[in-house]
């Protein structure tokens, strides 16, 4: 059977002709409905109703239930709005598909949800001219320069995946953003992809230049306080209403790797920000800010977001939401979260987590990032005491924001099967399932998403009278894939890449193999590989301590001790604290070199187990999709190799030390 992976994980059969009953008709009910009519294979009919009971109230428009009613004669799913019907069809067929409805379970269903996060935001960094900066499944899936004549399929293929998994927003252009997006012409275009995800519930958003005012009007400032810059915006924002009167509104990089902003003219980052929220106001509309800033200057890196937002704190209009990257730095595979969250009580602030594997090994490398986002959204900030998750500054429930988001920069190409690797698909359904629950454990999402991948589609005819052996051992084949390969991928490019603690040594201009050496004349040295890692005769990391940047500080008590001392800091994040000597007795009794050395190889050692255990599924899934992650495996495996061997022949040359004889020698030794 030849199977491309388009599909995602929306595998339904088609051929069912179920009974489905409506109260009412609307464009996002008739897709609740279609796709309960072609797929619902149980022996009951689905109700679909609208209800505005307390209950329901409480849910809100995007929450709902799904209960056996009428004696175990129907089931109902129920909203207060249109929108949560649609994702309570799509959960009714997601427990069909993974086989939870088998028996009694049909008869018994209570089920009641509720998203954690108002807006489940997408961000591409997709250009308008195709490319997509840190994209590694071909092209844009926007054709500009076709839009908004031809209208490709997967246009809605792409706004059914998203409404199947809860995500209900969008941004469509990289934050590195061309002026050019907020023209008449391309606002045409805009509105051509708005409409079509508008029924599933998917609002679009824009990223925006900041110099816009002047590359498009003509102005000679975008300063925010110069009123005619002020009219400018504000008319800009009246025309796109006009032609998208539910745009979700702009997302900014500002002041950042040499985008303009509003620090150009000397005003802050409140201040620019606010200039766009209040036209934006009137509409409903948000702004998302993004704190991902820093400059070649002497403080380090990792402290400069907080040390610009925190003291403007206050500052922010009630529509203005801070966007931060997960850690510090820059989406490395392993990063402390940033002590950004927790530290601004009065400004709503949301995480920006990376689905795209730009740091992870691109679409070559399987790393199933669900362990890597909890870790971050389960830290706990201690900001209000303990219990202060990173989840809970942001759903808005720890000081009472309103406005609470959660982004995920897209892994979506026009690749065929969508993000390359097509384990990678994986990354997107977990950043949806997360966004609309953050307490769902990384276990329980693999588990749903192989389930949902590669069981084999079940129709009306094939329905129940598949061997029950070969679906045992499915089962069974899809438990261990889960437990030996998507739990343990993204701790294994952890050490491959840079164990207990190192960031950052990738190579300068492409950010996939290793280059810890790489010093380029003249180039700025916090982009060296150098800056982070600091090895030295004796020994290796970047003493963020109190004794060096202090960037410990900025955490609050008890974490600011914790990390700040060398025996009470996290081996994993050491490195990342400390700078260790070689000989530093870790908590295994090894020195540290060995340590990185065993924990280099045990990364190694795992991708060659992904191999063997990938193999034995050889029977169960399609030759196509088999063969495609048993090559991308190779690859990874041979990358292993070598990350490990240049990274640790390289700081060899400082601990002078050897690779203990149990360990494989490094090909090049
Ligand atoms: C990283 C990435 C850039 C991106 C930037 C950002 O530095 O390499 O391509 O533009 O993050 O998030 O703004």
């Amino acid at each position: 059977r030849a199977e491309d992976g388009s599909a995602l994980w929306l595998r339904y059969a088609t051929n069912g002709q179920s009974e489905v009953i409506v109260q009412r008709q609307s464009p996002t009910i008739n897709i609740a409905a279609s796709e309960l009519r072609k797929a619902w294979l149980m022996p009951v009919p689905v109700a679909l109703e609208i209800r505005s009971d307390k209950e329901h109230r409480a849910l809100g428009n995007e929450g709902y239930t799904i209960r056996t009613t009428i004696g175990a004669k129907q089931v109902t799913v129920t909203s207060s709005g249109d929108q949560g019907l649609l994702y309570g069809a799509y959960h009714l067929l997601q427990l069909q598909a993974t086989g939870q409805l088998e028996g009694t379970k049909l008869d018994r269903l209570d089920i009641s949800e509720k998203p954690d996060y108002k807006i489940r935001i997408l961000n591409h960094w997709d250009n308008l001219d195709g490319t997509i900066e840190r994209g590694y499944a071909g092209h844009s899936l926007w054709n500009w320069d076709e839009l908004p004549a031809v209208i490709s399929p997967r246009y809605e293929a792409y706004a059914r995946a998203n409404a199947s998994i809860g995500i209900n927003a969008t941004v469509l252009n990289n934050v590195n953003a061309s002026p050019e997006i907020l023209s008449a012409n391309y606002l045409q275009k805009v509105k051509a992809l708005a409409d079509i995800f508008r029924p599933y519930g998917v609002k679009v958003y824009l990223s925006i230049n900041f110099a816009s005012p002047m590359a498009l009007g003509g102005l000679p400032t975008a300063d925010p306080l110069n009123k005619e810059v002020a009219a400018w915006w504000k008319q800009k924002v009246k025309e796109i209403y006009s032609v998208i009167p539910d745009f979700g509104g702009f997302l900014v990089k500002a002041n950042s790797e040499g985008q303009p902003g509003p620090c150009d003219y000397g005003r802050t980052h409140a201040e620019g920000a606010n200039l766009l929220a209040d036209v934006l106001k009137p509409y409903q509309g948000i702004v998302m800010w993004r704190a991902f800033v820093y400059s070649p200057s002497d403080s380090d890196r990792a402290k400069q977001a907080y040390l610009e937002f925190e003291p403007l704190d206050g500052k922010f209009r009630e529509n203005v939401i801070v966007q931060i990257k997960n850690g510090p730095v820059d989406f490395q595979p392993r990063e402390p979260f940033s002590p950004l969250f927790g530290a601004m009580k009065k400004t709503a602030v949301m995480p920006e987590l990376q689905i795209t594997q730009e740091y992870l090994g691109f679409s070559n490398h399987v790393a199933f990032l669900a362990p890597m986002w909890k870790e971050c959204l389960d830290s706990d900030t201690y900001a209000q005491g303990e219990g202060s998750t990173v989840a809970r500054v942001t759903d808005g429930s720890l000081y009472g924001h309103s406005l609470a988001a959660i982004a995920g920069v897209s892994n979506i190409g026009n690749d065929v099967n969508w993000c390359g690797h097509p384990l990678a698909q994986a990354n997107w359904y977990a950043f949806g399932r997360l966004a609309w629950k953050h307490d769902l454990s990384a276990e329980q999402i693999g588990e749903e998403w192989l389930r949902l991948t590669f069981l084999p589609v079940a129709d009306a005819r094939t329905v129940g009278i598949e061997p029950a052996e070969d679906r045992e051992q499915l089962n069974w084949l899809l438990t261990l894939l889960n437990a030996e390969i998507l739990q343990k991928s993204r701790e294994a490019v952890v050490d491959y890449m840079m164990p207990l603690g190192l960031h950052h040594l990738f190579a300068w201009n492409h950010h996939y193999g290793p280059e810890p050496w790489c010093d380029i004349e003249g180039a700025r040295a916090d982009w060296m590989p150098a800056y982070y890692h600091r090895a030295d005769p004796n020994g290796i990391g970047f003493d963020r301590s109190s004794t060096g940047s202090n960037a410990t500080a900025q955490y609050h008590s008890p974490l600011c001790e914790q990390y700040d001392g060398l025996d009470t800091c996290p081996e994993k994040l050491l490195l990342w604290f400390h700078h260790v000597p070689w000989t530093h007795s870790m908590k295994s009794g090894r020195t540290l070199w060995d340590e990185l050395c065993y924990t280099y190889d045990r990364g190694v050692q795992t991708t060659r187990q992904f191999q063997k255990i990938w193999d034995r599924a050889e029977t169960f899934i399609d030759r196509q999709r088999f063969e495609d992650v048993q090559h991308r495996l190779r690859i990874q495996s041979r990358d292993a190799v070598w990350w490990r061997d240049a990274c640790l022949l390289y700081f060899q040359q400082f601990s002078k030390q050897a690779i203990p004889h149990e360990l494989e020698r490094p090909v090049h030794n």
